[in-house]
C-alpha cells in the first residue's frame, strides 16, 4: 500500500442562517454548477495523436539544452514524455492536495455561500485528479510527490486559521496551477493534453475567483495580529516550495529526474551543469514562465497581502516583475 497520514485539526462551523450574503460567491457557485464537465466523456480519448508529440510541451526549434538536442530522436520522444509525466505527477499529487483542502473549507469557512460554492471545487478536484492520472498513463508512470509539495499542501491541511488556507489555496496554489496549465496549453501539440489543460484551466480560474472575492472582503476585517500571521503564512507558502527541505538524517535524496536521465543514457551530471549555467543567466531566467511571479504575485497584491511589512521580501526573492 502506499500512503501516508497527518494529523489535522479544522473547526467545523455550522451556519443556520441560509440566505446569501456574499452575492459574488452565490453567483460563482452558478457559474460552478453550469460548468461542470465529465473527464470521461468531454475529452477526445480517442484522438490518435502523433507519437512524437504525445506530451510534448516544447515548441519546435525551442529546446534550450544541447544534452537534449544531442540524444536521438527517439531518445528525444521518450525525454519529452517522461518528463512531462514527470511534471504532470506534481501537478496530479496537488489536485489530490486541492480537493482535501477544498474539503476542509466547506467545514472551516463562515459563510454559506463560501461552503455552497467550496462544494462545487471538491468535485472540480476529484474531475482533474481523474484526467491527470489517465494521461500521464499515456506517457510513462506516476512519479512521487515533490517533497517541496508536499510541505506546502501540509501547511495549507494543517494552517489553523480558514484565511490561511483560503489564501494558500485558492489564491497561491491556483493561480500558479492556472498560469501553469495555460503555459502548457500553449506549448502543447497533443489535442487531447489541449483539451485537459484547457478544460482545467477553465476550473482553476473560478478557483482563483473564489479566493480573490473572498479575501477582499475578509482580510480588512480580520484583527492585525491574525493578519500578519496571514502575510507570513502567505510568504512562507510561496517560499516552501522553491525550498528544498532539510532532508532527516541518513534519508537519501532520490531526483527522480535522475532516473530519468540514466534510463536514457544521458550524464546526469553534465545535464546538471548545463543546466545550472543556463539558469545562472538572468536573460534566459527572465525569459522563463515563471508562475510565481506572473500569476501568484499580482494575486496576493490584489487582496492587499503585499504590506510594507513583507514587500521588500518579494523584491528581494525576484517575485515582483
Ligand atoms: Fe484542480
Ligand atoms: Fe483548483
Amino acid at each position: 500500500m502506499n500512503f501516508e497520514t497527518i494529523d489535522t485539526t479544522v473547526k467545523a462551523l455550522w451556519r443556520y442562517d441560509y440566505d446569501t450574503n456574499i452575492q459574488p460567491l452565490r453567483d460563482l457557485y452558478e457559474v460552478a454548477k453550469r460548468e461542470q464537465w465529465n473527464a470521461a466523456t468531454d475529452i477526445p480519448w480517442e484522438i490518435e495523436t502523433d507519437p512524437a508529440q504525445v506530451g510534448d510541451m516544447t515548441a519546435p526549434g525551442t529546446e534550450p539544452f544541447d544534452f537534449v538536442k544531442a540524444l536521438s530522436k527517439e531518445n528525444q520522444i521518450e525525454l519529452a514524455k517522461r518528463k512531462s509525466a514527470h511534471l504532470l505527477s506534481t501537478f496530479l499529487h496537488g489536485e489530490q492536495g486541492a480537493m482535501m483542502i477544498c474539503g476542509q473549507l466547506v467545514e472551516v469557512v463562515p459563510d454559506m455561500d463560501g461552503k455552497l460554492y467550496a462544494s462545487t471545487q471538491v468535485i472540480d478536484e476529484a474531475r482533474h485528479v481523474e484526467v491527470f492520472h489517465r494521461y500521464i498513463q499515456r506517457l510513462d508512470r506516476v512519479y512521487p510527490i515533490m517533497p517541496q509539495l508536499k510541505a506546502l499542501l501540509n501547511a495549507v491541511l494543517t494552517a489553523d486559521l480558514w484565511q490561511m488556507k483560503c489564501v494558500g489555496m485558492q489564491v497561491i496554489a491556483e493561480s500558479l496551477a492556472m498560469g501553469s496549465f495555460k503555459t502548457m496549453m500553449k506549448l502543447t501539440n497533443d489535442e487531447v493534453f489541449r483539451r485537459v489543460v484547457e478544460l482545467t484551466a477553465q476550473d482553476e480560474a473560478r478557483h482563483v475567483s473564489y479566493g480573490l472575492i473572498y479575501m477582499k472582503d475578509e482580510i480588512p476585517k480580520m484583527n492585525e495580529p491574525d493578519r500578519d500571521r496571514l502575510e507570513d503564512f502567505a510568504w512562507t507558502a510561496m517560499t516552501l516550495l522553491a525550498t528544498t527541505p532539510q532532508l532527516r538524517k541518513g534519508e537519501k535524496a532520490v531526483d527522480p529526474m535522475d532516473v530519468i536521465y540514466e534510463g536514457l543514457g544521458i550524464d546526469r551530471k553534465m545535464a546538471a551543469s548545463e543546466m545550472v549555467s543556463r539558469m545562472s543567466d538572468p536573460e534566459f531566467v527572465k525569459s522563463q514562465p515563471n508562475p510565481f511571479r506572473d500569476y501568484a504575485y499580482p494575486q496576493l497584491e490584489r487582496v492587499g497581502l503585499i504590506t510594507e511589512r513583507t514587500a521588500q521580501k518579494y523584491i528581494d526573492a525576484g517575485l515582483t516583475g
